[in-house]
């Protein structure tokens, strides 16, 4: 069975509702083991045992939060050269802009060589039904890709 890790900060809650509604979605695979973890609880060990990852940040000073810079500063250099090609996906909790969050993270996986296989999903100022429901749908179309095979 193959595995999606999740892996996200918040320091609030709009991020860890963002990752609420992915993981919603990616459950509904019944096919695909689904982990969640904090980035302060995730390591290499949990990326390289994963065939799927996606992210969530909040945008903090214009960049990803420290502890998303943290968890990839950790995993970086362990995992570089051990999964590339591997799919990826990110998602933002920011209040006007979320841009800078999402260079910082693709600059870093770029290294990586991860596989983006969807566009970021930015959630501004208060979160909408919506963006919850493209968060969800992202899990979904995620897990799905992983339990066919088509990453
Ligand atoms: C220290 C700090 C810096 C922030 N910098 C930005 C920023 O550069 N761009 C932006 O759009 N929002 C910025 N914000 C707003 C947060 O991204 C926004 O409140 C987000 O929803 C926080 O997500 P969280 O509730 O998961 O922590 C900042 C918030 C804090 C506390």
């Amino acid at each position: 069975m193959k595995t999606l890790l999740i892996v996200f900060h918040t320091g609030g809650v709009k991020t860890a509702r963002m990752a609420e509604a992915v993981e919603r979605g990616a459950r509904t695979e019944t096919g695909v083991k689904v982990i969640v973890k904090r980035c302060a609880d995730a390591g290499p060990e949990d990326v390289l045992a994963a065939d799927g990852l996606i992210l969530g940040t909040p945008e903090n000073f214009g960049y990803m939060s420290g502890m998303m810079k943290d968890f990839l500063e950790r995993v970086f250099y362990a995992c570089e050269g051990k999964v590339n090609g591997r799919p990826y996906a990110l998602f933002v909790g920011a209040g006007q802009d979320g841009s800078g969050a999402v260079t910082s993270v693709e600059r870093i996986v770029l290294g990586l060589r991860l596989n983006k296989v969807h566009e970021p999903i930015i959630g501004l100022k208060d979160l909408t039904p919506e963006i919850l429901k493209n968060c969800e749908e992202l899990g979904a179309a995620f897990a799905a890709g992983l339990a066919m095979g088509v990453f």
